[in-house]
């Protein structure tokens, strides 16, 4: 199983993103004979393996039909077990281009919480790259390593128990880029400087409120950082839906004016397609800042 490159064909043991609806989906580890209970009745584990990712699978003796979803970093970030409050994909995006990152890059991360953004991050450095993450809280140390094991992910990333305001990275001129997730982002920058290579970088920090900005930004500028940005990124997503209005009452019939009957079985009201904002939208969910380290060159 790997969520860094899609596979055909669902085998025991893999994870599929069981998908009922958009607002409905849960992670499935499949073993042959167990049964997984949705809303429209039982899915039988045996009735997905074998199947091609992507299937249309009947459940509940065809009461209702879920797909089957090859697992990638954006539904993992929608469906993980919640260990923490976590980074989602259009921060993660933003961050993922913000800092560079590609194939190859190595990656110097704390703290891995839930691994939303971890699992991001391993995607787009593989198969070169490396990601080094920091957590000090044991048991998600040890569940974020057995889920990366799980996903096939362990080549790629070092799960390191620590805490990293206090003891630092211990890393030195080994990283192309560093993420701060944490609650005192400015505690780590100097080790983050130190694990950042020589040749230079760029440093990324999440937090969700201000007064943790302005100190992440006076330590980063004490540290030689440059190019110092903080934005905010709010995703506005459209929802498609079919809208009746009544008919107009336009008086006498006016060669000028035309109605578009979609389906509308009388002539009292007219249906059509529309994309609307939704009422409510996510709003903030954190700031990110960016820095860049240029090359530290020895001067006499
Ligand atoms: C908000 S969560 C990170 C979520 C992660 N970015 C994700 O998207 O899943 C913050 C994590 O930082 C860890 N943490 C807090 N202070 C730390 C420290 N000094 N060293 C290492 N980890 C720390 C916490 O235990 C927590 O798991």
């Amino acid at each position: 199983m790997s969520f860094v490159r899609y596979k055909a064909i669902v085998e025991e043991g893999d994870v599929v993103i069981v998908y009922l609806t958009h607002e409905s989906m849960f992670p499935l580890t499949l073993e042959a004979g167990r049964i997984f209970q949705t809303r429209f009745g039982a899915l039988r584990h045996s009735d997905i393996i074998g199947k091609r990712f992507g299937s249309k699978i009947l459940c509940g003796g065809g009461r209702g039909y879920v797909y089957a979803l090859h697992p990638t970093p954006e539904l993992w970030t929608l469906t993980l077990p919640h260990r923490t409050q976590i980074v989602y994909t259009t921060d993660i995006s933003m961050l993922t281009l913000q800092l560079d990152l590609k194939p190859g890059s190595v990656v110097v991360e704390s703290g891995t919480g839930s691994g939303s953004v971890s699992h991001a991050v391993i995607r787009t450095i593989a198969p070169t790259g490396h990601l080094y993450t920091f957590e000090f809280h044991q048991q998600r140390a040890e569940k974020a390593r057995e889920e990366f094991s799980d996903h096939g992910l362990s080549n790629l990333v070092t799960v390191t128990h620590r805490n990293v305001c206090t003891d630092g990275f211990g890393l030195s001129d080994v990283a192309d880029a560093v993420f701060l997730d944490l609650p005192s982002p400015w505690e780590a920058v100097a080790s983050a400087k130190l694990a950042l290579k020589k040749a230079g970088g760029r440093l990324c920090s999440f937090s969700p409120c201000v007064e943790q900005i302005q100190r992440t930004c006076d330590k980063l500028r004490s540290h030689g950082f440059c190019d110092i940005t903080t934005i905010e990124c709010l995703l506005r997503t459209f929802d498609v839906r079919t809208i009746a209005l009544p008919e107009p009452d336009l008086g006498q019939p006016d060669s000028c004016v035309q109605t578009r009957h979609e389906g509308s079985e009388t002539a009292q009201s007219f249906t059509f397609k529309s994309a609307v904002p939704p009422k409510d939208m996510p709003g903030h969910t954190g700031f990110l800042t960016f820095a860049t380290l240029y090359p530290q060159v020895e001067t006499s």
